[in-house]
């Protein structure tokens, strides 16, 4: 019985979504049986198995795998994550991974971060025929649909993974600009994808690779500024004579937040704060954590009752013994959107105070005063 293709497919979810069938399965429905006949047959579209079909050491800290999730997935636009669900340990864990192709396969790819929990383990502890899950991509950190005459990539470190899905997409559609790519690395050993894009670079005259890397093995050096940036720019040929008349290319930018803000702030010197586009990895929080924060926080299906400190609500949740689903832990990804029934949260992203009913990301929503939240 093959339930990859996505006609049997869709055949199997009239058949579970059947009232009879349903009936017949209660209390656990058609899907969960499937599931346990072959994990690869779920017919869960938030949570879709793949397996892992090669697994692709890029550095000494970093690894690729190639997926084949089942016919549920959907495809990606380049530039676009998704949430990785895995078990550790007995409890699952989900983590935001950028999407990537090789070799024709989705794949991704992660770096072991130091303490890391989910990337160390990704790193050292699956094997090719594991099953993953992973929920539909998102995010709007993308190749625009309509081209623009030039581009300009910036990445540090694993920063690179959504970058090298829209230079690799971008080539392939026959892309006549340029694109130049600024890449920050320790070394040349450290970085990741460093053999693909030397062959782009060297088989496409579209595509300039600069590689900077902080060892002093590179023709630039240290972090980025607005030398590098004419640097790049010199490749594109979007440079005059006169620095002021500079025309930024389209910028897309994936790193750490001090990277991201050096170029941000040249871009906005530049007047071109609108062609700016970062993806971060990591979150920004701009709220101080040192606001006086007292009250209680009731957690309602679970019936349970603590104190509220000033750490977000996920946090606080979690340290109460509940597990709430989470991804990004950032703000981005909506997986802990949760019901606030009654009280009042501070974002801590914008700022924003916002009160009564609604809902609230937990991990960027920060308690003031008694708040009572649905799970
Ligand atoms: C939209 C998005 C896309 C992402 N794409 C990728 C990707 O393609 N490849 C990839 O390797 N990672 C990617 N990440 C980061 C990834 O989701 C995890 O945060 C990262 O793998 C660390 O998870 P962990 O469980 O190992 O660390 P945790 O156990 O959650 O954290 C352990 C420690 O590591 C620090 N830490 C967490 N994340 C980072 C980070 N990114 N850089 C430096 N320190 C960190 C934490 O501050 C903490 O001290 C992405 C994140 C987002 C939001
Ligand atoms: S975990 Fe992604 S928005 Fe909260």
């Amino acid at each position: 019985m093959n339930l990859s293709t996505n006609p049997s497919r869709s055949t199997w979810r009239k058949i579970a979504d059947s009232r009879l069938i349903n009936a017949l399965a209660a209390p656990n429905g058609m899907g969960r049986y499937l599931e346990a006949l072959n994990p690869m047959w779920s017919l869960d579209q938030n949570r879709i198995p793949a397996y892992i079909t090669a697994i692709h050491r890029e550095t000494s800290d970093s690894v690729t795998l190639e997926l084949s999730p089942n016919g549920d997935w959907p495809g990606f636009r380049s530039g676009q994550f998704c949430q990785l669900y895995i078990e550790i340990n007995g409890r699952l864990h989900s983590r935001s991974y950028s999407l990537n192709r090789r070799a024709g396969h989705l794949a991704i790819t992660v770096k072991a971060q130091a303490d890391g929990l989910v990337s160390k383990h990704i790193n050292s502890k699956l094997n090719v025929g594991d099953i993953i899950r992973l929920s539909p991509p998102m995010g709007d950190f993308v190749l625009p649909v309509q081209l623009p005459d030039a581009m300009l990539m910036i990445a540090a470190g694993s920063g690179i993974t959504p970058i090298m899905a829209m230079v690799e997409a971008a080539l392939k559609k026959g892309y006549q600009g340029g694109i130049t790519l600024l890449y920050y690395n320790r070394s040349e050993a450290d970085t990741i994808f460093i053999k693909r894009l030397q062959e782009l670079a060297s088989a496409n005259q579209h595509f300039s690779l600069l590689p900077v890397f902080s060892d002093g093995s590179s023709e630039l050096s240290g972090h980025f500024n607005q030398h590098h940036l004419l640097k790049a720019l010199s490749f594109q040929n979007t440079l005059s004579a006169h620095t002021a008349a500079v025309s930024l290319p389209e910028c897309f930018v994936c790193g750490p937040e001090s990277l991201i803000q050096a170029v941000s702030e040249e871009y906005k010197q530049f007047g071109h704060a609108e062609k700016f586009h970062a993806e971060r990895f990591k979150p920004v929080i701009n709220v101080s954590g040192n606001t006086e924060v007292v009250g209680k926080l009731a957690f309602k299906s679970s019936q349970c009752e603590v104190s509220s400190d000033n750490r977000n609500l996920l946090e606080q949740a979690e340290a109460a013994g509940l597990q709430p689903q989470a991804g990004c832990r950032m703000g981005i990804c909506h997986s802990c959107s949760c019901l606030k029934t009654e009280g009042s949260v501070r974002n801590m992203n914008s700022g924003e105070i916002s009160h009564g009913e609604e809902y609230i990301r937990l991990c960027i929503s920060q308690p003031l005063g008694d708040v009572s939240l649905a799970i």
